[in-house]
């Protein structure tokens, strides 16, 4: 079993002197004003949730967007800071952006742009010329504060996600001596989708700078291959998941991002979770109901409404459960400078409002809709709660809602309900798969999921359980590192441990 300590080891024995530099967008620690007091938090979205105990194993630095309004405050000269803050164990280093640089870079080309081709859930992605070239000239940024920790020091750079499509050639155009490796946690579409995009052979070129590029599944990986095929002229060995390019080669490789399991099962099992639950189920009065529960950030891609839909479909078509159902829905407010979000959170709670119009009797409504950034206690605390879990995401990179639903499981119960659009379904086969916009699918899906025997819960949890414990993020930064390194994995599974 891949450990937060095994791979701190594999970490120190295989980069030697190169230092690790992870970099993403979003940083895993946020500083904000609480009254004249500072506080932190942790910020919703599968990208921090999977790379913090990374970062925690491995120490190094992480390189991120200031974002909270207090974050200045409290980093030294060189904008950086211990993280986690009351116990540090690797270098948060803040990269300060205006206001205007944010708009174009994240919220319209990333997130307006990049977030919409690449999830393919037919909202019109926006390209301007403006915003790409604020968007590269953010990544300078990024480049220019790595430049600042490496030195002349060979370094590893680790690049997360859409955010970053030219950072690797922008950084090895400034630095020497460093491998980068970039992991794209979305989807990549089909070559048609790409059509569109009017930067798609400087952006494609720029990622071809990496030594690896790696993708949540194999068909994404071999959507990346043939866009390159047809929009480049490069040599790409589909064999080896190989291209060559300007006398370079990136290794294309699929692997699927996991979760602390250990940590996310000991966490439900604690005391303080225990009393949590207790005090969720009295606040909403839910003792004695069936409860099914949504967790994700209010975006487009997440087919909430689709939920919403279905769980009005589900009380017409079986009205026995009028009074005994409850929909719990946590939602994350996100990227709400784009219309489209905007408009989303709106729709969203009208359609709460009439669905919950009409079914609702005598203090009992069918649909909660808690909108706020919950922490990883209460997402734990609701997902043991919950007899369902509901991720119906139009489509997803992979999705990491499911995955820590059946990490708290420890009384394997609950049944989860698993869009066939996330990379998530790749591996949860026990999972009951739906098509989100099939909505007479989705309730008789949720009536499946509650009405399933006891036995036949256990039956699939256990399956899926050790589906998440084995296939773990330690797992998952191990398989990058030993592409990367050339050298052989190793699948700590019982066997080899007892040799
Ligand atoms: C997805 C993306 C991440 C992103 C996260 C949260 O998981 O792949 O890169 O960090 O969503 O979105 P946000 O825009 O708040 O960072």
């Amino acid at each position: 079993m891949w450990t937060r300590e095994r791979l701190s080891e594999l970490i120190k024995s295989k980069l030697g002197d190169r230092l690790l530099i992870v970099v993403s967008n979003r940083e895993p620690y946020v500083h904000v004003f609480d009254g004249d007091e500072i506080k932190y938090y942790v910020p919703p979205g599968g990208l921090v949730t999977a790379l913090e105990p990374i970062m925690e194993a491995s120490g190094g630095y992480w390189v991120a967007q200031a974002s909270g309004e207090a974050d200045n405050l409290v980093v030294n000269e060189a904008s950086e800071i211990g993280c986690p803050p009351e116990n540090p164990k690797f270098t948060l280093k803040r990269v300060f952006i205006t206001k205007e640089e944010e708009t174009g870079f994240y919220y319209n080309f990333s997130n307006g742009g990049l977030w919409p081709l690449c999830h393919v859930a037919y909202i019109r992605p926006k390209f301007e010329e403006a915003d790409y070239q604020i968007y590269k000239s953010v990544q300078e940024k990024f480049a220019d504060a790595i430049a600042e920790i490496v030195k002349d020091r060979p370094a590893f750079v680790f690049i997360q996600d859409y955010h970053f499509a030219n950072l690797a050639k922008i950084l090895k155009e400034k630095v020497r001596n460093v491998i980068t490796a970039q992991f794209w946690h979305i989807p990549w579409p089909n070559s048609d989708v790409v059509r569109i995009l009017p930067f798609k052979e400087e952006l494609l070129e720029s990622l071809l700078y990496n030594d690896l590029l790696a993708f949540q599944v194999q068909h994404h990986l071999m959507n990346f291959l043939d866009t390159v095929n047809r929009f480049l002229e490069a040599r790409v060995e589909n064999d080896v998941a190989k291209v060559n390019k300007g006398g370079r080669t990136t290794l294309v490789r699929s692997f699927p991002i996991g979760i602390d399991f250990e940590q996310v099962s000991r966490l439900s099992d604690s005391q303080q979770i225990e009393s949590l639950r207790q005090e969720l189920i009295r606040k909403y009065r839910l003792k004695d109901k069936v409860v099914a529960v949504g967790v994700d950030r209010i975006d487009y891609t997440k087919g909430i409404m689709e939920r919403f839909r279905a769980v009005d479909k589900f009380l017409e078509k079986n009205p026995e459960y009028i009074g005994r159902f409850v929909f719990v829905q946590l939602g994350a407010l996100s990227r709400m400078q784009i219309p489209e979000y905007r408009e989303l959170n709106d729709s969203l709670n009208n359609l709460m409002v009439s669905i919950n119009e009409k079914h609702q009797s005598r203090g009992w409504k069918p649909i909660i809709f808690a909108r706020a950034n919950h922490s990883k206690e209460a997402v734990t605390a609701w997902n043991g709660i919950a007899n369902v879990s509901m991720v119906t995401s139009l489509h997803d990179g992979m999705n990491l809602v499911a995955k820590e639903f059946v990490a708290a499981r420890n009384d394997l119960r609950g049944a989860l309900v698993l869009s066939e659009f996330t990379g998530a379904a790749r591996e949860l086969t026990d999972a009951e798969i739906v098509n989100p916009y099939y909505i007479d699918g989705l309730a008789d899906a949720i009536k499946k999921a509650i009405e399933m025997t006891p036995e036949e819960q256990q039956r699939r949890m256990t399956k899926m359980r050790e589906a998440v414990r084995q296939q773990n993020v330690y797992r998952w930064a191990a398989k990058i590192l030993s592409e990367i390194f050339n050298f052989e994995f190793v699948e700590y599974d019982a066997e080899v441990v007892d040799n």
